[in-house]
């Protein structure tokens, strides 16, 4: 049988981790907020209108932060139409999706859905068809006590005390032909560090994020970070990424795909430290990868728009297989591999629209395949992150040549003393006999073991078959002194948990 080793050791750190890299992205779209997140009149959603049944799975999903309103639909989108009586609020149309914008679920409603949740907002700026005036009221209108125009605008609307929002994205993949108000790098940037400028003028300890590239097939990726960051280098504390994968026919490739993930967030690093180097500055540039996951894109691209202008209108509400969890598990492995840079991450969308949770007015929600490794990523990867090193058979990739066909990461939570270690199969066809060597804590002993392993790559679960997809929780690895051991199966993933001694 083929072998594999994964070797971790407790004072061979990476970083601490950043709990907001468990983050998700509620955008005005489709069904993720009208019919995902808000529902008034159902019988599954609460006095406000939010379901219930939803908010549940949030939590248990293990969300940390949620990015919010779009997107696309951010860049033309007025948030003053979103408060008020909501007898008030005019409809309007929504140019990003083709539809109809009632405007009866606005910024208020979201603050009270976060609350609700346990989750901290990630709030965004339109910078497309808005700019310095509007972010500067908004701003007023989250973050200011005082007797002023929007701050009294907020109290009247029943939000005495300010909401105090330190995360804001400037704008939304600025450097996107699709993106209404779409701009060059240099003009972006010279509006981004305005508006920078001007919102640090009135909120304390913001962080803002500048947009990066869309994807890393963007002509200007590169060299957009380069000139916006050039710009705004001290005014903002993260440089954003989006990035979506999608199996397009060779499932050996799409198994390997998060290896792009890994030279993304390399480059992204790399441009921002020449920029540093230029600057001579003191201050490392961290990421925001505000938007991920797994969308059959070419799909979309293919599907026809709506045509006529209506609300909530159901759009990419992909069903994801087994083997898009896989995908998805290794794609939080690159992200906890890096988190040293990557502070925040966005799993897109959170309900409906590529969602891991999924909602219908007739029955209760979902869980996705995607939705497992997600929430016990959430729930195990915490604390710090450790070198992982891994010895592994490989797969001839076209794209990406030689990658190993085990990846994993360790992360140790000295707090509940536990090392969890993510690891992931992705040979089609080998069975792989597997020791992890932890080395510098004491006794080990195996708490959970979560695996997602099957014959049926395409199975997923449905609004038929809402748990036909579920993870494993049988322990079958074994612990042999500092070595856990254990077979791992062909398109597998999972997680062990490990209970350690307290060690010196
Ligand atoms: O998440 C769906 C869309 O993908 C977002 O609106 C946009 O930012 C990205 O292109």
């Amino acid at each position: 049988m083929t072998t594999a080793k994964i070797i971790a050791d407790k004072n061979f750190e990476i970083s601490e981790i950043d709990e907001r890299i468990y983050g998700s992205f509620a955008e005005h779209m489709g069904r993720c907020i009208y019919g995902g997140i808000y529902e008034p009149n159902s019988d599954f959603s609460d006095d406000q209108g939010f379901r219930k049944d939803v908010m549940e799975l949030v939590k248990e999903l293990g969300v940390t932060i949620v990015r919010y309103p779009g997107g696309n639909f951010l860049s033309g989108y007025d948030w003053k139409d979103g408060i008020g009586p909501k007898e008030n609020r005019p409809a309007r149309l929504d140019l990003a999706w083709h539809g109809l914008e009632s405007n009866q679920f606005g910024l208020d409603e979201f603050m009270a859905w976060a609350n609700k949740t346990n989750i901290k907002p990630m709030m965004a700026v339109n910078l497309g068809t808005n700019g310095l005036k509007e972010a500067l009221d908004l701003i007023e209108y989250t973050n200011v006590k005082a007797q002023s125009k929007w701050a009294l605008e907020r109290v009247k609307n029943g939000q005495t005390e300010p909401y105090d929002i330190k995360v804001w994205c400037l704008g939304n993949e600025m450097d996107g032909p699709w993106q209404l108000g779409h701009k060059n790098a240099k003009d972006y940037a010279t509006l981004a560090a305005d508006v920078a400028r001007g919102m640090h003028q009135i909120g304390e300890n913001l962080q803002l994020v500048a947009c990066g590239s869309s994807n890393r097939s963007m002509p200007t990726f590169g060299t957009w970070e380069e000139t916006v960051l050039e710009k705004t280098y001290e005014l903002v504390d993260h440089i954003s990424l989006h990035t979506y994968y999608e199996d397009l026919g060779d499932t050996q490739e799409f198994l390997v795909i998060s290896t792009d993930l890994d030279y993304m967030i390399n480059e992204v690093c790399n441009v921002a430290d020449a920029v540093k180097a230029k600057l001579r500055s003191k201050k490392t540039i961290t990421l925001s990868l505000d938007e991920w996951n797994v969308w059959n894109l070419s799909r979309f691209q293919a599907m026809e728009r709506p045509k006529e202008w209506l609300p909530a209108q159901r759009v990419i509400e992909d069903e994801y297989t087994f083997k898009d969890a896989v995908v998805l598990g290794n794609l939080l492995i690159s992200i906890l591999r890096r988190s040293d840079r990557v502070k925040m991450a966005c799993i897109a969308q959170l309900v409906n629209v590529i969602a891991p949770i999924r909602a219908e007015s007739d029955r209760p929600a979902w869980r996705q395949t995607t939705f497992f490794p997600f929430a016990y990523t959430s729930r195990f990867g915490r604390g710090k992150t450790l070198m992982t090193r891994i010895e592994a058979p490989t797969i001839n990739s076209s794209r990406f040549g030689d990658v190993p066909a085990v990846d994993s990461i360790t992360t140790y939570d000295a707090k509940n003393k536990k090392v969890a270690v993510f690891v992931v199969n992705r040979s089609l066809t080998e069975t792989i006999d597997t020791s992890i060597l932890l080395s510098g804590f004491g006794n080990l002993e195996i708490a959970d073991q979560i695996t997602m392993s099957s014959n049926n790559w395409m199975a997923t679960n449905n609004a038929v078959n809402p748990n036909n997809v579920e993870p494993s929780k049988n322990i079958t690895a074994e612990v042999e002194g500092s070595y856990v051991k254990l077979k791992i199966s062909p398109v597998s993933w999972q997680v062990i948990n490990i209970s350690v001694e307290e060690t010196k």
